[in-house]
């Protein structure tokens, strides 16, 4: 950290104008200065810097602000970076936080890993501009592919050598460590222990980050080998998840234009860059992360996508846009025509031509998704569903009500359904998607907390005390009946897949303990509590007796999937027929799988525990199991296509909410009891109690706005006993 008088100076001494003047032309006028803007493009300038105020402002685009913030926008880095960047700028000497001897260990490593990669672009650079083979075979090839020599140079495009070590026998004489050559992954140690390069015989395409540095390579193959591109491996100075090809490049651009579009492709970047389609990045093959998409957030809000023409993968694909959607960002989609990618597309058009292009077919990221979807099913009543359900959930992801509400009543019409029906839809799924927010943030904050433990998913309610004492007849007994026995009735059924499959998948009685734990409460009830535990504990063998399930449910399913495919080859229909009834059958048989893992999921707790040695466990199970109306209103009606979960996960959470609410009204009302009997005698302890009371009314405001319409007054809950 930087102390804050260091900060302070800086802040003193940083004269905006200074900075503002390597990037912009400057009119005098006055003390102010006004001149064009570097955020957006403009050709009569609006962009004021205001010295004695030191500050800057965009009259027509809005941005600017003090030092700091005029680095952090221009440039797109950190507060902390922008700090340090200021500093060195004015010769300030920063004082950093001591490191322990282990960080500076890593920083020390990862400097030096940067500063091979560094030394590596220059040499594959060079590689390629000067020796024989590189000209011969790499430049001739990506000429051969109408690259320019502006772009080459803009992209640091290289060429490895096609031998054995030519690359590691110049780095080590250069004095570079052999491990840190190899954490970079440039390196390979063959099992002789011979030293080997991972790059040969390839173009070399430097993925930069948005600072300048280079983090990793990637390698395209010119001879037809079975990898076409290489990469670089994952390393203390390279997660993948977090870069996005091209960055470097586009984001002045990005921001000038207030908008990227999003390819594929190292060739689709430079291929759109140097037509003059600057703005353009890409994710490099692999579907989007929450990583990359906050890195494009540092620059724009508007995210253009563009899809191959013939791409089988726009489906597969269109499940990122909902990430898109999550992080707010207003999404498009370009939809290029058959055979052709964006960089062949480029080199066919000219520049204006293809600027034509992209602003012609320029859509909506929900209407392209619904006219992908619709136009693979004609008049299919249950493919429709699918579709129906495949955009409630995209819509669901918005976090601007407004603008949710705008797709909702679009959608409404462009789909043939009652608004209030989506609109209906799409709250439920909010719900889940809420739900699963809060639960990453707070492992996040766990993790933080203690960053060597990450154990969230393990505790059961503890026994630590809530402020409410177990007496027998509780108020709260009621609401934690209520939740209780909503975990007997769906305890196992799935809410929804953990990102990473490893971690597999979180049930209700997982997502109750978190939340439980989380916020130190236990059952007051102690039967409550045993049965929650016996719950708790059944859950391993849950999940193994389940895996061991659905290798039958697999059989099953082949067995009808065989079975099916006969009768359909049998018919004598159309091929086009043919493929629609074998499109349906598969749909059939994913819904048949999944009604069985439900089945299975919702009567292994009745199995289990409804004939378990505890009385109180068994009375409980047997009670919460019974009751008709829950089973069949949720279990029997269900349409084969509506997710249980879909209908589980809101019951679940306004039960917890409901006992949460109920908690906080009893610490409430014991500290009013408490504040009557003090009368007028202690005034010191008059003012504490107040003060506690003003916090648990705040909190009470915050919960309530948070679960908003969905809690139930615990008075309406006993009115209805
Ligand atoms: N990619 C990869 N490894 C592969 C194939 C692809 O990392 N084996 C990544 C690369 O970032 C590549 C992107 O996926 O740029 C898109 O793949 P593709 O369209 O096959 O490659 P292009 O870059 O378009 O190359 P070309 O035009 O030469 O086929
Ligand atoms: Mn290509």
């Amino acid at each position: 950290m930087i102390d804050p008088a260091t900060v302070q100076k800086i802040k003193d001494t940083a004269d905006i104008v200074d900075v503002v003047s390597d990037y912009v032309h400057l009119v005098r006028r006055g003390v102010n200065y006004m001149g064009l803007c570097p955020f957006h493009n403009e050709r009569t300038p609006s962009f004021s810097v205001n010295k004695s105020r030191n500050f800057c402002y965009c009259f027509s685009c809005h941005k600017g602000g003090g030092p700091i913030n005029f680095i952090m926008e221009k440039e797109g880095v950190s507060y902390h970076e922008a700090l340090l960047q200021l500093a060195r700028k004015y010769g300030i000497e920063v004082k950093e936080r001591e490191l322990t001897n282990e960080e500076r260990e890593k920083q020390t490593r990862r400097e030096s890993m940067l500063v091979a990669n560094e030394w590596a672009k220059n040499y594959f650079v060079s590689n390629l501009l000067e020796k024989d083979e590189g000209k011969d075979i790499g430049l001739s090839y990506l000429y051969g592919r109408k690259i320019t020599p502006e772009a080459i140079k803009a992209f640091a495009l290289g060429y490895a050598i096609d031998k054995s070590n030519d690359f590691t026998q110049e780095a080590l004489k250069k004095g570079f460590p052999l491990e840190i050559l190899k954490d970079v992954g440039l390196t390979g140690t063959a099992q002789q222990g011979n030293l080997y390069d991972k790059f040969r015989g390839r173009v070399i395409f430097p993925v930069i980050n948005p600072a300048g540095k280079t983090v990793a390579f990637g390698g395209r193959d010119l001879k037809g080998g079975p990898a076409k591109y290489i990469n670089s491996p994952e390393s203390d100075v390279y997660s993948k998840s977090r870069e996005l090809y091209g960055i470097f490049q586009a984001k002045g651009d990005m921001v000038r234009e207030n908008k990227v579009y999003l390819v594929e492709g190292y060739l689709d970047v430079i291929g759109m860059w140097q037509t003059g389609v600057k703005n353009v990045v890409a994710s490099s093959g692999t579907s989007l992360t929450d990583g990359q998409i906050a890195l494009i957030h540092r620059f724009t809000d508007n995210v253009t996508l563009i899809y191959d023409g013939d791409s089988a993968g726009i489906k597969a694909s269109l499940r990122g846009i909902d990430m898109l959607l999550g992080h707010n960002l207003n999404v498009k989609a370009i939809p290029l025509p058959q055979g052709e990618d964006p960089d062949s597309l480029a080199a066919k058009l000219s520049t204006e031509e293809f600027k034509k292009y992209l602003a012609y077919h320029e859509v909506d990221i929900i209407r392209f998704k619904i006219n992908v979807l619709l136009s693979e099913t004609v008049n299919d009543p249950q493919n429709r569903w699918q579709v129906v359900r495949s955009i409630v959930e995209s819509l669901a992801h918005i976090p601007d009500k407004i603008k949710r509400d705008i797709y909702i009543q679009e959608c409404s019409n462009l789909l043939d359904i009652k608004e209030s029906t989506l609109s209906a839809e799409v709250a439920k799924s909010r719900i889940k998607i809420i739900e699963q927010e809060k639960l990453k943030r707070r492992a996040e904050e766990l993790n933080k907390n203690f960053p060597e433990k990450a154990e969230i998913s393990s505790p059961q309610p503890s026994s630590v005390e809530t402020a409410v004492s177990p007496i027998d007849s509780s108020p709260l007994h009621p609401l934690e009946k209520e939740l209780i026995f909503n975990c007997l009735r769906y305890g196992f059924i799935t809410l929804w897949e953990n990102e990473k499959p490893e971690e597999g998948f979180t049930t209700v009685v997982e997502y109750v303990s978190q939340e439980l734990s989380y916020d130190n409460i236990s059952f007051t009830h102690p039967e409550y509590n045993k049965v929650f535990s016996h719950l708790f504990d059944l859950l391993p063998k849950f999940k193994e007796d389940l895996k061991n399930y659905e290798q039958e449910i697999n059989a099953a399913i082949g067995e009808k999937r065989k079975e099916g495919y006969e009768k359909i080859g049998g018919r004598n229909i159309s091929l086009t027929e043919i493929s629609k009834a074998e499109d349906k059958l598969e749909e059939e048989l994913i819904q048949l799988a999944r009604i069985k893992r439900e089945n299975f999921a919702k009567n292994y707790i009745l199995d289990s525990l409804g004939s378990h040695y505890e009385d109180s466990v068994r009375k409980h199970t047997i009670e919460a199991l019974a009751e008709k109306h829950q089973l069949s209103s949720l279990f029997k009606k269900n349409k084969p296509e509506e997710k249980i979960e879909d209908k589980v996960l809101p019951i679940v959470v306004n039960s917890l909410n409901v006992l949460k609410n109920g908690i906080i009204d009893q610490q409430l009302k014991e500290l009013m009891d408490e504040l009557k009997e003090l009368g007028s005698t202690n005034p010191e302890k008059e003012k504490e109690i107040h003060a506690k009371i003003g916090e648990i009314l705040q909190m009470r405001r915050r919960m309530a706005k948070f679960i908003g319409d969905r809690i139930l007054s615990p008075n309406s809950i006993k009115s209805k006993k």
